[in-house]
């Protein structure tokens, strides 16, 4: 027996080694840790388990015969996250690049079954140079049965990518149909195809970090949504994102224990500026309305005016879509309807209430916007908030102009609760550019048409910078002082934290994509 218990020691041995020392220490050098290391930094200590260390490839093509290291390159298996069960495949870039065929694609396959089967998270941390290229057709297939049942998960399990490595072709595809992408600067790269093959094709000079690095994809391109300094703060990152997402789309996302206390926030009176066009940051309104420093916000540098992000609000997860007056006045365009649209559709899908801070001048008007379908981009916005039927309430806390109104979860489009703070102007535009529409006869016939202007945009103003048009209506539910915005919430939220909503039954909607 003991010769047999070497053979299996000597085998495990093998498998941690992956690639070899001496690709171990290249890894190293480039400021990346293995496979190995990173599942050891994701995992409450001594609970990983791993599953199929010992699987190899069958290829015989190109003298693949000879190289068939144990474990094919990736390392599966489940373990705990803060006491919760989580799966997770490490890709190891020490064996063949990370490449992945029929054999490392059945492990991750394996796992994304079972994280199904069992409802809990599926965490891929991804270190590939795509498909392998020596195995031809299996590669290909091997990443279909991933991406397909990447599509099965969506919406079922949380579903979490990091790109610790340069990751190409199948290897972003993957990531890219699941709900967050994390990045680490300077070594991950996420692109179709690389710098070479752009050249041959499009004659374009570019660099990795150009094309695809993480800077590139966090501000250009939105495809990631968190972006780390080192591998260690990714793995936290992905640590505290789980923090505030339930195991599946059956439970709740788990709570903090709150000892209620005075909800007065007396700073939040204080941050509207007095003239209307002056912007103010609208994080200082979420930091002073939820739990102590829990706002995490989620694609930080990208269509920055709008703000997405989690939080607690008395201990419970919540989300927050908030526009940002700071950033082109807060205004709604393509890649803000499409940032916000993707985050409420993730809170929708896993029972996340949801927190919207109004402060929008309305749709951007232009050709580059026109051009670039910000009717259907709008729309998608629309449509994400009408079809969530999580608890939803609107605080606006200055501007809600336009179509941009009804689109920030309105009572109209199903939300439950609508406040709005004194300082809030609920209007088909500003006064201004209303005033100089509708009263252009008499502005131009005036003796004083600079006079007779300003007058007419006075009355406008007077008559609908306010909530209170709105509050008559009942579109509105309470004007409330901005200092009892968090009791308000707290109570709302409570209130709606039962809340069953049924959508009309059909086999799926027709988000317009
Ligand atoms: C097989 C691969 C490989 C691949 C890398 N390797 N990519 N082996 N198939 N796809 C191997 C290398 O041969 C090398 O082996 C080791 O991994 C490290 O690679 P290097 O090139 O030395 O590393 P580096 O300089 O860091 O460059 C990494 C890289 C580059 C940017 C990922 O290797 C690269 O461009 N690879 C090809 C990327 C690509 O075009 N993939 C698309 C495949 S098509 P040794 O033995 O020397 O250590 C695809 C289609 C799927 O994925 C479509 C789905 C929609």
């Amino acid at each position: 027996m003991q010769d047999k218990i070497k053979e299996l020691d000597n085998k495990i041995e093998a498998a941690k080694l992956g690639g070899g020392e001496k690709r171990i220490e290249a890894q190293h050098a480039k400021n990346k840790l293995t496979a190995r290391e990173r599942v050891h930094f994701l995992m409450d200590e001594g609970t990983f388990e791993e599953i199929g260390m010992l699987v190899t490839h069958r290829s015989t093509n190109f003298g693949l015969e000879h190289n068939k290291p144990l474990g094919d390159g990736v390392v599966t298996g489940y373990g705990n996250i803060n006491g919760r069960l989580t799966y997770v495949f490490a890709q190891d870039f020490t064996v063949m690049g990370g490449s992945l065929a029929e054999a490392h694609a059945s492990k991750i396959v394996k796992i994304m079954d079972m994280a199904m089967k069992n409802g809990a998270p599926l965490l891929g941390l991804n270190d590939s140079g795509g498909a392998r290229i020596q195995e031809g057709v299996v590669s290909l297939g091997g990443y279909a049965d991933i991406f397909y049942r990447n599509t099965l998960a969506s919406g079922v399990i949380p579903q979490l990518s990091a790109i610790m490595g340069p990751c190409a072709g199948g290897a972003v595809y993957s990531p890219a149909l699941t709900d967050f992408i994390s990045m680490v600067e300077n070594t991950s790269y996420m692109f179709v195809t690389g710098p070479n093959v752009v050249k041959t094709v499009t004659h374009e000079e570019v660099t990795s970090e150009e094309l695809g690095g993480a800077s590139t994809h966090s501000t250009k391109s939105g495809v990631t949504h968190f972006t780390y300094s080192n591998e260690i703060e990714c793995i936290n990152g992905l640590k505290k994102l789980l923090s505030y997402i339930p195991q599946n789309c059956e439970e709740d996302a788990p709570n903090l224990p709150y000892t209620a206390g005075d909800e007065k926030r007396e700073k939040l009176n204080t941050i509207i500026p007095q003239n209307p066009n002056q912007p103010y940051d609208i994080r200082e309104v979420i930091a002073g309305t939820v739990d102590g420093d829990s706002f995490h916000e989620v694609h930080k540098d990208y269509a920055e005016n709008i703000v997405v992000g989690f939080a607690r609000l008395a201990g419970r997860s919540i989300g927050i879509v908030a526009n940002q007056p700071a950033f082109l006045a807060g205004v709604l365009d393509n890649n803000s309807s499409k940032k916000g649209a993707r985050f409420v559709r993730f809170c929708d899908a896993f029972n996340i209430p949801l927190l919207v801070f109004e402060d929008v001048p309305g749709f951007l008007p232009g050709t580059d916007q026109e051009w670039n379908a910000i009717i259907t981009n709008g729309a998608k916005l629309l449509y994400a908030f009408s079809e969530a039927t999580v608890p939803r309430i609107t605080v606006i806390t200055r501007k809600a102009y336009g179509g941009a109104y009804d689109v920030m979860n309105s009572k109209h489009i199903g939300a439950d609760m609508n406040f709005a703070w004194p300082s809030s102007e609920i209007a088909v535009m500003g006064a201004k550019g209303a005033a100089e529409i509708i009263f252009k006869k008499e502005i131009k016939e005036a003796a004083d048409s600079v006079a007779k202007w300003k007058e007419k945009e006075a009355e406008y103003a007077d008559m609908f910078a306010n909530p209170y048009n709105a509050a008559a209506r009942g579109y509105i539910d309470e004007v409330i002082r901005p200092d009892q915005t968090r009791e308000k919430l707290i109570k709302a939220f409570k209130m709606l934290e039962n809340k069953v909503d049924v959508l009309p039954k059909k086999k799926h909607g027709n988000i317009p994509m």
